[in-house]
């Protein structure tokens, strides 16, 4: 059973969860986002959760969406190490996080994944596709499934949801599912590796759109796109469009 706290003072957030919960204790407690930090204080609510440990209001205390600098710098201050980083984490942007992901490996924190199914909901018709498709033929399961095994592989704990009952059985059944082969894990990684495919939701995500920009075509108008300004600054316009040169004097 897991929590968060985003803002406030954090003993009364966490006793109105424990509440509304009905229980006398959290299995687990994070702060939600670096955010939720203000003017740098990492301390102050790391103590707060350092002491609901203590008094066994949860047993174990962690982070969310917490970069590698953000983990210096809580560790700096922690006595008790965050035991979980929960992450936005999918075939996608794997690759942007493997520094993360080692970070954690180093420092024994556990990686939570939220937001896997990424490829099936937020990017569909991508490079990945084709990578689910070929286990979940194999195995006969779903592409989600083949994304939990792909977390699984890489020992990421999954946290994910759904609001119909078929697919929370399908989601619980992947627990005893045999284990993708290692070309499979390999074939996921290089195929996310090459970026969602372009979508107007691809503009409306950090990964969509570093992907977006890491396109030959993008660079080809971006740069077409400032050579076109330039010439408008230099005046060399008139040389290609005369009507504008005269409305200018
Ligand atoms: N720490 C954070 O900042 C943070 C942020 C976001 C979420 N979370 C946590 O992560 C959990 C998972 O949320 P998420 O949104 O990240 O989940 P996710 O696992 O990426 O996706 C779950 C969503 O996918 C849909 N879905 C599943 N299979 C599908 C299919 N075959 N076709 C179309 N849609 C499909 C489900 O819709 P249906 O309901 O229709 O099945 C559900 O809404 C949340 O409950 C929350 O606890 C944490």
């Amino acid at each position: 059973m897991t929590s968060k706290w985003a803002y406030g003072v954090v003993d009364d957030i966490l006793q109105e969860s424990l509440d509304k919960l009905q229980l006398k204790y959290l299995d687990l407690y994070l702060i939600h986002t670096p955010l939720s930090i203000v003017n740098g204080d990492y301390e102050g609510p790391w103590r707060r959760f350092e002491e609901a440990r203590e008094k066994g209001l949860v047993r174990s205390i962690g982070v969310s969406n917490f970069t590698i600098e953000d983990l210096d710098k809580l560790a700096k201050v922690a006595r008790v190490k965050p035991a979980v980083n929960q992450i936005n984490l999918h075939p996608y942007n794997y690759s942007s996080n493997i520094k993360l992901l080692e970070y954690h490996r180093q420092h024994g924190i556990v990686t939570e994944a939220y937001g896997s199914l990424a490829p099936i909901t937020t990017f569909p018709g991508g490079p990945v596709d084709a990578a689910l498709d070929k286990p979940a033929q194999r195995l006969r399961i779903s592409r989600a499934q083949v994304i939990f095994l792909w977390l699984r592989a890489k020992g990421i704990v999954i946290v994910t949801t759904s609001s119909k009952k078929e697919r929370l059985e399908e989601y619980i059944q992947a627990g005893d599912l045999p284990p993708l082969t290692l070309e499979e894990v390999a074939a996921i990684d290089v195929a996310g590796a090459d970026g969602p495919p372009l979508s107007l939701a691809s503009f409306g995500s950090k990964e969509g759109l570093c992907a977006v920009m890491r396109k030959p075509w993008w660079r080809l108008a971006m740069f077409l796109f400032l050579l076109g300004l330039w010439l408008i600054y230099r005046g060399n316009i008139s040389r290609f469009m005369p009507s504008l040169a005269c409305a200018r004097k």
